[in-house]
């Protein structure tokens, strides 16, 4: 059966070119099917929102990362590191401790920036993060787009240079691949 796979975007700006290549590789042609998990509505991470009923965004978040057999997430790099909302979803899929949703859930790592880059200092934060709530993330494999205001059609809302294409192609079915071993 085809391997479900969950898009995190660490963006939330409308014109992102994150989620452009989110939404480029929720089209891409592999044996897998995409759905995006939307981390904006999500409250600002508070222990005290745990003692009641979970709020309703978090509970669809939490089940749209449970549905999925991996998840991949694009983000841009703010400062050095991820963005804040990214972390806020991060902690909040980390909770209850040892059971949280994306607990031993396989975790992919894709990033783009108009700077020179490529999102590598955040994409180090973020497979450090990932360690500290046991998550296993794609080892090796790379994807860090910089200049990608010169690799996307922003207008069109596609990535428009082919080598960032195949790099993105190949880093998925790898990640596939790498997901389908795992629960064998
Ligand atoms: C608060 C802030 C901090 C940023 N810091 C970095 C940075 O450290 N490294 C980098 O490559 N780009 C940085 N940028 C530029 C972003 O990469 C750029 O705004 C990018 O388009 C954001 O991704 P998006 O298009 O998916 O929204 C920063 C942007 C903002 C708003």
């Amino acid at each position: 059966m085809s391997k479900k796979i969950g898009l995190m975007c660490g963006s939330l700006r409308k014109n992102s070119y994150n989620r452009i290549i989110a939404n480029t590789i929720a089209d891409l042609n592999v044996p897998a099917a995409f759905h995006l998990i939307e981390i904006g509505d999500l409250p600002l991470y508070n222990e005290d929102l745990e003692a009641g009923e979970l709020p309703a965004s978090v509970v669809a978040f939490n089940q749209g990362i449970r549905d999925a057999d991996g998840i991949v997430i694009v983000t841009p790099e703010y400062n050095s590191g991820i963005p804040g909302v990214l972390k806020n979803a991060l902690d909040w899929a980390s909770r209850p401790p040892r059971s949280g949703a994306l607990q031993g859930k396989p975790v992919g790592i894709v990033g783009a920036t108009p700077g020179g880059l490529g999102t590598a200092l955040a994409q180090v934060q973020l497979r450090h993060t990932l360690e500290a709530m046991q998550v296993p993330c794609l080892p090796f494999q790379k994807v860090r787009i910089s200049q990608v205001h010169e690799k996307v059609n922003a207008e069109l809302k596609v990535v428009s240079d082919e080598r960032t294409k195949q790099n993105i192609q190949s880093y998925i079915e790898h990640f596939v691949t790498w997901i389908e071993h795992r629960s064998n």
